[in-house]
């Protein structure tokens, strides 16, 4: 009697001590589920990436880290450039229509023509594997690729270097693999590298053994996309293609230059950024034009943001703007008070005179806006 008393204590403990043990486990797991960021992180990632894929209408399983790259994935509808919005860059357009965009997404239209020779010539209108876009700085290389990203098709991954870089050994090349692997279930896809130089820098001694290896694994990818059918592009971009090491260089076979603009692309660039806003009957583009020479697309965009501002200033500075300007604070005031009534939305009407051409070339401030900007640009 006493034995089977001892016994079933026994076995009572003996669960006591398992159920507490699990239960210790499982705080521990929530715990650490819960204060870890790595973990938060990881979760943040994969939420985003699986709602970035249901958008893109893609059903597909994916591992842990393609998960952290689907988080990279352009949506057409987040990106507002098209190419009708780049100005002057017709000749690289359609040169990317033809020689990218088709063959990418269009195969079928170029085996066709190959097929009947057959040999070692077919393949040769493939997609190439790599493209890369070069030229000075605000030229309009990275509007290039969102365009491509809105109306190309094809998957478009934003890769970001800091994302495939991990503090855990080993855990980046498992990212640049996810990479390839993602951009391979999700084909026709664009990986696109902006400022690809800083990635692919010419591979020195310098170098940390764990971005070396990372480079490898990228680079014998990459390699791997030449031998196969799969439909997949690396695009980069970059602003100093010298300093890119030679044998990446060597996988980028396609490039484009993408020059300062000439008299005629900074017309079409002006027009474009002056398109909406109210100009004088005597504004003339041709002055505009030749005092930006040497201006890059992004030094013409400030130029135009500068003289848009002159007629608000003068507006601001005047009775009437400061009157506007009381009348407004007054109200956003008595707005904050009584913030549950009906709010008696005020339109800021505000009359400014239209754009001349002396409102360009104003020197605001001690920043004096000049031509030639863009050449002495960083
Ligand atoms: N050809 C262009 N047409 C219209 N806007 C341009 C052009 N080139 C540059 N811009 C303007 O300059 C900005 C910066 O251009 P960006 O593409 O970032 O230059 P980068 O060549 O350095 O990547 C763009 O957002 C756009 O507003
Ligand atoms: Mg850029």
């Amino acid at each position: 009697m006493a034995q089977k008393s001892a016994a079933r204590q026994f076995l009572l403990d003996l669960l006591l001590a398992g159920v507490t043990t699990a239960a210790g486990l499982v705080a521990f797991k929530y715990i650490h589920a819960h204060f870890d960021p790595a973990t938060q992180k990881r979760d943040a990632a994969r939420r985003l990436g699986d709602e970035k894929l249901r958008r893109l209408g893609r059903r597909v399983e994916l591992d842990e880290w393609e998960e952290q790259i689907a988080t990279e994935l352009i949506l057409p509808s987040q990106i507002a450039e098209s190419f009708e919005s780049i100005g002057g860059l017709e000749n690289v357009v359609s040169s990317l229509h033809e020689g990218v965009i088709a063959p990418l997404c269009y195969p079928e239209l170029f085996s066709q023509m190959t097929s009947a020779e057959g040999g070692s010539g077919a393949g040769l209108l493939g997609a190439p594997k790599g493209v890369l876009l070069y030229g000075p700085p605000g030229t309009g290389k990275t509007m290039l690729a969102k365009a491509l990203a809105k109306e190309s098709g094809a998957t478009f991954i934003n890769m970001h270097v800091s994302t495939l870089t991990n503090k855990w050994f080993g855990e980046s090349n498992k990212l640049v693999a996810a990479l390839f692997s993602l951009a391979r279930k999700l084909q026709p896809s664009i990986i696109f590298i902006d400022e690809i130089d800083a990635f692919l820098r010419d591979r020195g001694s310098g170098d940390h053994e764990a971005t070396g290896m990372m480079k490898a694994e990228f680079m014998t990818l990459w390699d791997g996309l030449t031998s196969s059918s799969d439909r997949i592009l690396v695009l980069g971009a970059t602003n100093r293609p010298n300093d890119i090491d030679a044998a990446f260089l060597r996988r980028m076979p396609k490039r484009y230059s993408v020059p300062l603009p000439d008299a005629v692309q900074r017309l079409k660039i002006l027009r474009l950024m002056l398109a909406s806003s109210r100009l004088d009957a005597s504004f003339k583009y041709e002055p505009l034009v030749a005092r930006t020479e040497g201006c890059s697309g992004s030094d013409l965009k400030e130029l135009c943001r500068a003289a848009a501002m002159q007629p608000v200033r003068e507006y601001l500075r005047s009775g009437k703007g400061k009157a506007k300007v009381l009348s407004l604070k007054e109200a956003q005031k008595t707005r904050r008070i009584e913030s549950g009534e009906a709010e008696e939305r005020e339109k800021a009407t505000v009359e400014t005179r239209p754009i001349r051409n002396s409102d360009f070339f104003v020197v605001e401030g001690n920043s004096a806006v000049g031509t030639n900007a863009g050449a002495k640009k960083g």
